[in-house]
């Protein structure tokens, strides 16, 4: 069978190297310090054993990982949701602790308030920190216009698309004007379709806002696609397995996909989350007769 010879990932070009150069002069956004996590129990499961990174300012990481590895767990911790077991995390410095307006979040069940406009919904966060009142309501509707959905303004979550819905959550996300964006596999839930929409309106509001994108996806593809760099976890505890420098040219489009680099990229992160299963190791008996074997 003809393989194609692919480039390897790490070897950066000159102007690949520049650019990741110029990433890690940027100011710490956030920064993780030994972190784990256990969580006891009448078995203790350690989610996550000695995490350390520093994300820089305006960067997009991506956090992938088989299921279980502790993607959910490293972002509620940067959410404030959950506390470390050992280790800090930090956001420009001082330590997390709970939930703040310096940290947005959107998760793939969709979290809108279902009684609540769209407007409202954007308003709702706003009126915390601004108040209520014309100017909270404007700024709202110029949040839901950034979106593409000035026109669903007034409509339910239930009259909306899953991907408006996660438009309007993405828009009340960034009204509150966090530091971070906190997404924890937001697209999980679309078609195909929709996804890659999603995908091409993330990277552009991301170019248009200050604002430090984490990502957790399962998707390589996406990851790929979206990514600065991609924290790779492996699981059982969950620890960093590697840490890539994604060397796809920014800015992003679909025609890359099928570049060298891209599936170079693509081909190591397969490797690394989905290892090779044996035959002998596979948990599936064999239920057929001989002679009808499969190719
Ligand atoms: N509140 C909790 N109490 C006990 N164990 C938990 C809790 N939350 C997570 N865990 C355990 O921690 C480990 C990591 O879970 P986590 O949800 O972080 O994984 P994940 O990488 O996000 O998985 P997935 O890709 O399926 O979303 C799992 O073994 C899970 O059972
Ligand atoms: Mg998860």
């Amino acid at each position: 069978m003809n393989t194609i010879k692919l480039p390897d990932y790490r070897l950066q070009s000159a102007d690949v190297k520049q650019r990741f150069d110029k990433l890690k002069q940027r100011p710490i956004e956030l920064s993780v310090e030994g972190l784990g996590k256990v969580f006891r129990g009448k078995k203790d499961v350690e989610s996550l054993r000695d995490i350390n990174l520093e994300v820089h300012n305006r960067e997009f990481l991506i956090v992938l990982g088989a299921s279980g590895c502790g993607k959910s767990t490293l972002m509620r911790i940067l959410a404030g949701f959950e506390t470390p077991s050992s280790g800090v995390a930090k956001l420009q410095g001082n330590e997390i602790h709970g939930a703040g307006p310096d940290r947005g979040m959107v998760f793939q069940s969709y979290t809108l308030f279902p009684w609540l406009t769209a407007k409202q919904n954007v308003m709702f966060g706003l009126e915390m920190t601004v108040g209520k009142g014309a100017e909270t309501e404007s700024e709202a509707l110029q949040w839901l216009s950034f979106v593409g959905l000035e026109r669903f303004a007034d409509s339910y979550p239930h009259q909306l698309s899953g991907g408006m819905k996660q438009r309007v959550a993405i828009a009340r996300a960034l009204a509150n004007k966090p530091r971070i964006l906190l997404m924890d596999e937001p697209f999980g839930a679309l078609d195909a379709q929709s996804r890659a929409q999603m995908q091409s309106l993330l990277l552009q509001i991301w170019s248009k806002v200050d604002i430090t994108i984490i990502f957790i996806t399962h998707d390589l593809d996406e990851a790929v696609y979206l990514s600065d760099r991609i924290l790779v976890l492996e699981p059982n505890p969950g620890r960093i397995a590697e840490l890539i420098e994604n060397p796809v040219a920014r800015p992003r489009s679909l025609d890359q996909f099928l570049q060298p680099e891209f599936l170079a990229v693509k081909k190591r992160l397969e490797k690394l989350i989905h290892p090779r299963m044996d035959e002998e190791q596979a948990p599936v008996f064999k239920m057929t007769k001989k002679g009808d074997e499969v190719e």
